[in-house]
Parts: structure tokens; sequence; C-alpha cells
């Protein structure tokens, strides 16, 4: 399991630092990377990297949201080290969480951004990101905002063949672009998080590449990087390498390729003992075959990945009250103070959140369906077990770090929740709660007269 090679202190950061101090020169970072602390019972209390989540909600109240920001910066560099010896360039996906704090703390250690808005592309200048390290993906936008995005002069990522032959038009080989393929291969955890499928709305299909290569042509246009992205949540590694393929081989109709951009889709743990993207067994995998790839193609290109959940969502914990215990004739319904208003996942698509109590975590274990106060059925959870659930108690919803507060919104004319960044053992507020002034501060009074 482990490997003879010494950790060089130069290569690592801080989170490493930890492993080295305790003497350990060589290490699987399969292992290490479980060993972290995400949360844990201390002295009778849930924890995160050493602070106590409930004293969190009590100081600065709940519903609030919660990151670790070492588990973020550790995952990054995972990820980095998943794939040596090449130098990959990681583009965080900012839509996945895009508070300001988290954007500077992944710029600081070397990540670049992925933006799919020109309002993402701003907030990642502002964090400090330059315009080379963003790559600008969106779908279905007009020429005007792609057009911005050429003035902030970020890497452009086309995504249909009307919008190619304008950009075309308008800046021939001036502006360089990258080309979204569709690569028709059905992945991801769930039919709306699919992407790369012949009927998905995303990228150009690969079997449109004759139509790409002759607007290229005609226009003289720069295609500097090829992309694809086919789902979220994709446990197999095999996916990623069939996709692989299939931009290899459009690669060879573009000679002046700088990078080729694989997505992301790389599937978290939702709940303990859960298969995961074997992150180190793709990057061996990926890696090997990229070299070769390489050689065919006579230079060295840069591989790049634009990941959002691998990031960000075991980082982030969502805190929300309990407001009622209701018994049914059916179940026990725990009403909590949210809904999906702030969390959707579950209601969009499915997704599951480990709930744990907070407040009880001795407590004999229960069965109960949590649900919010929202006016349509908002369902958190169905027969989970928790520890057994007081009004008043602090329930837990785990992987909240990715789509969680991107996704919230005013419905119900709730206000938004607070954001916390857990950062070197300590609490910090990166985002304050709304107020009543924010949810009516664009208003206008009509003349009703
Ligand atoms: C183009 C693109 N890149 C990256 C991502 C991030 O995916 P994930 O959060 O699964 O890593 C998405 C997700 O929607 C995407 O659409």
């Amino acid at each position: 399991m482990f490997d003879k090679k010494p950790i060089e202190k130069k290569e690592y950061s801080f989170q490493l630092k930890l492993a080295i101090d305790h003497g350990l020169s060589t290490m699987d970072y399969r292992l290490f990377f479980l060993l972290l602390p995400h949360m844990e019972i201390v002295n009778g209390k849930y924890t995160v990297a050493g602070v106590n989540l409930e004293e969190i909600a009590a100081q600065f109240g709940a519903p609030v949201y919660v990151y670790n920001g070492e588990k973020i910066v550790s995952q990054y560099e995972r990820l980095i080290n998943a794939f040596k010896p090449l130098n990959i360039k990681v583009k965080y996906a900012c839509k996945a969480l895009n508070n300001s704090s988290i954007l500077k703390l992944l710029q600081k250690h070397g990540c670049g951004l992925d933006t799919v808005s020109i309002n993402e592309v701003l907030l990642g200048l502002r964090a400090g990101f330059t315009a080379n390290d963003i790559i600008f993906t969106p779908n279905c936008v007009s020429i005007e905002e792609i057009q911005e995005a050429v003035k902030l002069g970020v890497h452009i990522n086309i995504d249909n063949i009307s919008i190619l032959e304008q950009f075309g038009s308008i800046y021939g080989n001036t502006v360089p672009c990258c080309i979204r393929v569709n690569p028709h291969i059905l992945a991801g955890g769930n039919a709306k998080i699919s992407t790369g499928h012949i009927d998905s709305k995303f990228g150009i299909s690969v079997h449109q590449m004759r139509h790409v290569a002759r607007v290229v042509k005609s226009s003289n246009i720069h295609v500097n990087g090829l992309h694809m992205h086919t789902g979220s949540d994709i446990l197999d590694a095999g996916v990623f390498l069939q996709g692989a393929e299939i931009l290899f081989e459009i690669a060879k109709e573009f000679p002046d390729l700088s990078f080729v951009d694989f997505g992301s889709g790389f599937k978290v743990a939702y709940k303990e003992g859960d298969i995961t993207t074997d992150i180190e067994e793709l990057g061996s995998a990926i890696s090997q075959r990229f070299q070769e790839f390489c050689k065919e193609y006579g230079r060295e290109l840069e591989l790049w990945f634009e990941p959002g959940k691998f990031l960000v969502s075991e980082s982030g914990y969502f805190l929300a009250k309990v407001n009622v215990l209701k018994q049914t004739t059916a179940t026990v319904f725990v009403g909590v103070d949210s809904g999906l208003n702030h969390l959707i996942r579950p209601m969009l698509y499915d997704s599951y959140h480990h709930i744990v109590n907070l407040s009880n975590p001795e407590g004999k274990q229960r069965i109960y369906t949590v649900v919010g106060y929202i006016c349509e059925t908002d369902t958190f959870g169905w027969d989970r077990k928790i520890n057994e659930v007081h009004e008043g108690d602090i329930l837990c919803f785990k992987n909240a770090g990715a789509y969680g507060i991107t996704m919230s919104s005013n419905y119900n004319a709730r206000f938004r929740p607070a954001e916390v960044l857990i950062w070197k053992g300590k609490a910090q507020l990166i985002r304050s709660r709304e107020t009543f002034e924010d949810l009516i501060k664009n208003e206008i009074d009509a003349d009703i007269q």
C-alpha cells in the first residue's frame, strides 16, 4: 500500500505538513485523505476541524451553511497529486459555490476557474484570478455575452455551431477559442446532471466535427482547446477514458491546440462506505494515456479539469433548526426552519444528504422524514435513522458545499442563509443572512392611482 518515495516538503502545503511532521516518510494518498477529519464527535459534540458545529448555529444563527476550508484545499491538492507527473490545470467550477472567500482560497492555492456566466467571470476576476486562469463555458448565451468575455480576456469555450460562425466572423484568428464536444456518452448519477448524451443540449455533436472544421477553415479560427463534460457523479473511470479517446481522435484535426479539458463529474462520498471515483487510479490511467497522446500529437498539451463537487461538496454542512415534530399515520415528520429554497438538490435531482442531529449525538436512533416549510413538498430525506429529535434541535445536512447556496432562492419570501468558513480552527462569517431590506431593495412602487 505504501510506496518508498519520501515526501518532499516543497511539493506540498500545510495539510500534508501534518503527515510530514508526524514522521510519515511514505504514504498512500487514498489512506491519508480518508484519515483527514471531516465531522467527528469530540467531548460529546459534533465538530469539524476542531470547531463545534452547534456553537456555530448558536453564534451565527440557523439556517447556516458552514464550509471547512482545509477540506477544500486538501481535495485540490489530492487532485493535483493524483495526476503527477502531468502538470494538470484545475479550473474550479464556481457554479458549485461562488462565495468570494472560497474563490480567493482556491486562487491562493493555484487553482483556476470555470465559469458559465459573465457575472461568474466578474466574480472570479474580483477574487484575484487572472483572465488567463479563467475559462468561460456558457451554453445558449448570446454572442454579446461572449464578446463581453472576450473583452475581459478569458478563455472562450464555444458549444454550438451558430455561435462559432458568428465568433469567426467577428474575430477571425485574432481571438482563440475552445470547442465543447458532445461525445454522446450517457454518464452521470441522474438524467438531470447528464450532459454528454445524444439528447443533451450541451456541446457540439461529435458527428458534426466536419461541419466545425469547415467553419473553422472558412473564418480562419484559431482553435486552442477541446472540451467535454459528460455529467456529474460518474463512478466509472472508464467513462473518462472513453471520452478522452474521442477527444484525442478529434484533436488530430486541430493542429494548434494548447489544452484539452476533460470537464468533471468525479463522484464524491454521500454516505459512509459510498463508492467514489477512484481519483488516484483515474489519475494514473489518464496521465499515462495523455503522455502517449502528446507524443502522437507532436507537442506537449495542457490537461485541464473543472471539478465542482469534488472540491467543495464534502466541505459543506447545512445547519437548520427543528421547528416541529409531526406524527402522522404514516411517519414522523421533522419540520425544519428551512426548505427547498435553501437546499433544492433532493427535490431537483434526488440527491442524498446524510442528516445528523447535532443536539443529541448519543440519543437513541429513530426513523424520521425530514421536511421543510415550503408550500410545495420539500422533503430532505425519507425514512432516515437519526438520533432522537426534539423541537429546537439543530440538524446537519452533509455534502452541502456544492450547489447548495448557489441554487438557493427567496421563494416564499424567505431570506437566504448566512455562510461561515472554518479556517485554521476559527469560524468566520463570510456572508450575512439576508434581511427584509434585501427582499425589497430592487422593487419600484408602481403608480396605481
Ligand atoms: C461544464 C461543466 N463543467 C464542470 C461542472 C462541474 O461538475 P461537478 O460539480 O460534477 O464536478 C459542470 C457541472 O454542471 C459543468 O456543467
